[in-house]
């Protein structure tokens, strides 16, 4: 009999902000494809007997998975009858490829589920005493990949609305703080907008910095991905908290 894939979201890094649902499906795994920023707590709540397989992506490795051996991976171990668990880093559907994965699921005639985690988007401005939206400072938030690449291709109207936006959210922008703040002036923010730069975010070593359009750049020296960079003017609640 086909195994059955659940497509799980771990949460932004603290392992207690899994859901109940995913922790229910990991405890139940057969099998656990899982990514770099994936807390070594979780994995261990797997079964003893569970399979862990590594297939995250490095930043500047040689040996990158490929994204369609993981899909072939997933597919290969449902078809062996076993429940599998393909766990990421915050959701599965926010620059996490989980629709790719499901895409390629469907198509093959895999039963699957999709459960969703806590973005790093939200939760990790949240753990800074970053609100994304606030009455009165932001009626609106967005979130854009900072790292450029074919498959994150940010289109001139996407820079243009990030800078137009309430509050604007980059996802692995740590070595492209450079352009994102230019684009930011170049379609109208004043240089006294508040920034703030949050790495490891809801983990121990969790470090925010924050700064405004102006002065960020020479502030941020000391700071490493994963982290998340918010612009606007939600990022001076911190201060009230
Ligand atoms: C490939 S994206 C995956 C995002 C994930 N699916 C989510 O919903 O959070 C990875 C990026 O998420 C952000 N990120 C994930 N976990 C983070 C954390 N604990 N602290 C700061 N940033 C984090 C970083 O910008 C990192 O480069």
């Amino acid at each position: 009999m086909t195994g059955f894939v659940y497509l799980v979201g771990a949460g932004p890094g603290d392992p207690e902000l899994i859901t109940v649902k995913g922790l229910k499906a990991l405890q139940r795994a057969d099998v656990v494809l899982y990514d770099r920023l994936i807390a070594q707590e979780l994995l261990d709540d797997a079964p003893a007997h569970a399979e862990r397989i590594y297939v995250g992506k490095d930043l500047g490795s040689p040996s990158q998975p490929r994204q369609d051996a993981i899909h072939e991976a997933l597919v290969h171990h449902a078809k062996l009858g076993k429940t599998v668990v393909r766990l990421k880093g915050g959701d599965p559907f926010v620059f996490g490829r989980g629709s790719e994965e499901a895409a390629y699921l469907t198509a093959h005639g895999i039963s699957y589920v999709v459960i969703p985690g806590i973005s790093s988007a939200i939760a990790g401005p949240g753990a800074a005493g970053i609100p994304v939206t606030h009455r009165g400072l932001s009626a609106g938030f967005c979130v854009f990949a900072g790292q450029e690449g074919e498959a994150n291709h940010l289109p001139e109207t996407h820079w243009q609305a990030a800078a137009l936006i309430g509050t604007a959210v980059f996802l692995m922008g740590v070595s492209r703080l450079s352009k994102i703040l230019e684009k930011q002036r170049q379609y109208g923010r004043p240089e006294s907008t508040p920034v703030a730069m949050i790495a490891s975010a809801t983990c121990p070593e969790q470090k925010v910095i924050t700064g405004t359009l102006a002065t960020i750049e020479s502030l941020v020296t000391d700071i490493h991905p994963p982290a998340i960079i918010v612009i606007g003017d939600v990022v001076g609640v911190r201060e009230l908290l």
